[in-house]
């Protein structure tokens, strides 16, 4: 593996491959990992409010036996009090590892450049990868498999929709994508992914028609709160509901990164049903990330 976890894209079909079944092991038998990080010291540094990023590494961590410090926003001010780089090379004297949430991508790739430990990204304004690996460990978990597997993504073309377009492309999943107009994703991303154009469109319906999966998230990102009015008008027609839901395959699985907002990207009745399956998805972040951290530290 790189030194660094910023984004799916960096990493080989056989390395995801690799972190998933460490990832089985881990949850399987959670006390066979109990010491793995005796000794070692992760940092996370927070621009950002979080609940399941901030716990699930903590936790994390302190099951694998190691020591975690939590660095939120009025502590080391990023570039604000110093340097990226000034921080970078002096937290790589002190630590094994940084999770870094940052505004923006570019924070976390200078962390990563000037640092000499691994830097994994706990979210940037493009890219979330432990939410992605964790999401399509969880649907191979539920379905079986991921080949061919239909994911529909209705919403934003944002950050975790991102992470899903690099992971499904590597692993074969058929990803569908509609996002209201000049919400797409980032064209350099659409690219890179290798996501077929006809994939991506402005027609919830025809996205989800099918589906095994439906896959939403909030319509403003954190950083974005000030178009969050603006945008509920924009993306009405998104709604993850019964009316649109009645269009994938009977058994769909509905998936969220959280957090929600009911009766926003999605009904209540959706998000609550027998359908859901968000909390799995949540608790798999934490089995994911254990095995990412453990991978990165070659342990
Ligand atoms: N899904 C996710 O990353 O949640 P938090 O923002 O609460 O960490
Ligand atoms: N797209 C959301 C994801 C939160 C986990 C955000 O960036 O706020």
């Amino acid at each position: 593996m790189n030194k660094d976890l910023i984004s799916i894209n960096d990493l080989s079909v056989k390395e995801i491959e690799g972190v998933f079944n460490l990832t089985s092991k881990i949850k399987r038998n959670k006390s066979a990992f109990a010491n793995k990080l005796k000794g070692k010291s992760v940092a996370l540094i927070f621009q950002k409010p979080s609940n399941r990023t901030r716990v699930s590494f903590e936790v994390g961590i302190w099951q694998l036996g190691g020591n975690c410090i939590y660095l939120g926003p009025g502590e080391i001010s990023l570039g604000v009090r110093e340097s990226v780089e000034d921080v970078a090379k002096t937290l790589s004297r002190y630590l094994d590892a940084i999770v870094a949430r940052t505004y923006k991508h570019s924070d976390v790739l200078d962390l990563a450049k000037y640092s000499k430990i691994p830097v994994i990204n706990g979210l940037s304004d493009l890219t979330h990868p432990c939410q992605g690996l964790a999401d399509l460990f969880t649907i191979k978990e539920k379905l079986g498999k991921l080949k061919g597997v239909k994911l529909a993504y209705i919403g934003d073309g944002n950050n975790v929709c991102h992470s899903l377009m690099y992971g499904s492309m590597k692993l074969g999943v058929n990803l569908k994508i509609a996002t209201p107009k000049g919400y797409e994703p980032n064209k350099k991303i659409t690219r890179e992914s290798g996501i077929p154009l006809g994939n991506i469109s402005n027609d919830p319906s025809e996205a989800v028609g099918s589906a095994d999966v439906i896959y939403t998230d909030v319509w403003a990102s954190m950083g974005e709160e000030s178009e969050a009015e603006q945008r509920k008008n924009i993306f009405k027609d998104f709604q993850i509901n019964t009316r649109l839901a009645a269009k994938a395959k009977k058994n769909y699985l509905f998936m969220h990164c959280l957090p929600a907002h009911r009766g926003e990207e999605v009904s209540a009745e959706i998000l609550d049903s027998k359908h859901s399956i968000v909390f799995d998805q949540a608790e798999n972040r934490l089995h994911v990330q254990k095995a990412i951290l453990l991978s990165l530290l070659a342990i």
